[in-house]
């Protein structure tokens, strides 16, 4: 089913729906207005989308704007990934929450850390968090696009489970696969400003040292 009549996707929607491959269910975690899931029915780019969300205001929201696609659209009430069978959907989308969350929700599906799936996450804060996370627990970031929208700079991941862990080094966490992308020098200005706010709290002595170094990494990259 294709519609000329789709919902307008912000920046970080649209470089979301980007990751999601043509031809395969999709589930959008944190629907809540809903234009990603009416998006991706009403484009024809997913035979079936899986619209989800804890509460059930957004989820009623996720429904008006889904409406005209018909069974090209489930809905299902509860918390993460909880509300799909394994194997349900192959790409998922966590849109919109923060870090925190995203890594909770992922961890408690262990049956998602698995190659099959696709995984395109949004975090609303905190980066370099699910960053270090992902790559600690065996899942590949592939690739990010660099978004703003409202003012703001966000990471679109695509991320895909391959068992190798690792520890990722600090300027990973921060920059991911950012460097390089329009926009890169702002982003790497809004990440340093954390760090150099986070620093505030910290005592003199290893930590602070270890801070020191990642700001004057980032300023180099900048500041080439
Ligand atoms: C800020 S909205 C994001 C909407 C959309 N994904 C986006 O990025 O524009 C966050 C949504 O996630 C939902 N949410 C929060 N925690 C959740 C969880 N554990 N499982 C499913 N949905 C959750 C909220 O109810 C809310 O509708």
């Amino acid at each position: 089913m294709a519609t000329s009549n789709l919902p307008r996707l912000d920046a970080r929607l649209g470089a979301a729906f980007a990751y999601v491959r043509a031809g395969h269910t999709a589930a959008d975690i944190g629907c809540d207005h809903g234009k990603l899931s009416a998006a991706l029915a009403g484009s024809g780019r997913c035979p079936l989308v899986l619209a989800c969300d804890l509460r059930p205001d957004p989820l009623q929201k996720a429904r008006l704007a889904c409406a005209q696609y018909g069974d090209a659209v489930q809905f299902r009430l509860g918390s993460g990934l909880s509300v799909l069978q394994p194997g349900e959907a192959d790409d998922i989308i966590i849109a919109g929450m923060g870090a925190e969350t995203i890594i909770e929700i992922l961890a408690a599906a262990p049956w998602v850390f698995d190659a099959r799936y696709n995984l395109v996450l949004v975090p609303a804060t905190k980066h370099s968090v699910l960053r270090r996370w992902l790559v600690q627990n065996g899942f590949a970031l592939r690739d990010e696009t660099l978004c703003e929208a409202a003012g703001r700079w966000y990471t679109v991941i695509n991320a895909r489970y391959t068992g190798e862990k690792r520890e990722p080094t600090g300027l990973e966490c921060l920059c991911g696969k950012i460097p390089g992308q329009p926009g890169d020098r702002a982003y790497f200005a809004q990440q340093n400003a954390k760090l150099k706010k986070y620093r505030l709290g910290l005592a003199p002595g290893a930590e602070s040292d270890a801070v020191d170094a990642l700001i004057q990494q980032m300023e180099e990259r900048i500041c080439p």
